[in-house]
């Protein structure tokens, strides 16, 4: 088996962990034209934003050829998903990739605008992420195929929202860091997409996904969202801070 993920802060890297298999980052491969795998089963995990699928997923498709007899895709979210799903079967045909099994995890939301991350970690327990990820396990293994239903009201709300992920919204602008900052380059390490230079100050270039992998990394809380709802900051305790550098180098990159 071979999972492809993308992750900000871990929750898609422990689903993809916790899967098996070997694992690729989608930003160690981005950079190529084609992005192709022969394996038994081939997965994708990735996080879910706006409802929706995040306009670095829908790029990544476009160049995704997974040759596989089974394929899935799960996608991780917070507090609510839409027709998120959907959606993404819609894309994936429209690129030539049928997917078998699609189904999403309930994990913490990173969502810092929208979300205190206290409250999140205890609310975390009745969200019993570790049991649907074994259940989706046994559901990959024994070759399920599935796709989650929804309502017209999620359909509405995904329709709606997919439009925040067209590529067009830019980041730049909403990102400060205060007195804390060391200049320490973890923000630049974690970025998966390059967009952050550390000199006498950190700046944020125009290649922002919006993902806060930054702002969650810091070690010294230091890098702030404009309209943050938490102090407190998030990493999937299963992944460590190495293993998110690691998964959001971009090819070519020390
Ligand atoms: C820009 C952004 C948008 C998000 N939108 C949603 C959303 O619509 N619904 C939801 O339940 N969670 C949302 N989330 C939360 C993430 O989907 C969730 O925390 C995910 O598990 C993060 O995975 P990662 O740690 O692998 O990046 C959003 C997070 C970000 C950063």
């Amino acid at each position: 088996m071979t999972i492809y993920y993308f992750t900000a802060t871990g929750n898609s890297l422990a689903v993809a962990k916790a899967f098996g298999g070997q694992l690729i980052s989608i930003p160690s491969v981005m950079s190529q034209d084609r992005i192709s795998c022969t394996d038994d089963v081939i997965g994708l995990v990735f996080p879910v934003y706006a409802y929706s699928v995040p306009y670095y997923i829908k790029c990544f498709l476009k160049k995704w050829h997974p040759q596989a007899d089974y394929r899935f895709a799960v996608g991780t979210y917070g507090n609510y998903s839409g027709a998120v799903m959907q959606e993404f079967r819609k894309l994936a045909v429209k690129n030539g990739i049928p997917i078998d099994y699609l189904n999403t995890v309930l994990t913490v939301d990173n969502y810092l605008q929208g979300f205190d991350i206290r409250q999140e970690i205890a609310r975390l327990p009745s969200k019993q992420t570790d049991q649907q990820i074994a259940a989706m396990l046994s559901d990959i293994q024994n070759r399920k195929v599935y796709c989650p239903g929804s309502s017209l009201a999620a359909k509405g709300i995904t329709a709606v929202c997919k439009h925040f992920n067209n590529g067009k919204f830019r980041f730049t602008g909403q990102y400060f860091t205060d007195e804390h900052c060391i200049l320490c380059q973890t923000c630049a390490k974690v970025c998966p997409t390059g967009n952050i230079t550390v000199t006498d100050r950190v700046i944020f270039h125009e290649k922002c996904i919006g993902c806060q992998g930054c702002i969650h990394a810091c070690p010294r809380q230091a890098l702030h969202i404009k309209g943050e709802k938490s102090t407190a900051r998030w990493r999937n305790p299963s992944v460590s801070l190495k293993e998110l550098m690691d998964a959001n180098r971009q090819s070519g990159k020390e």
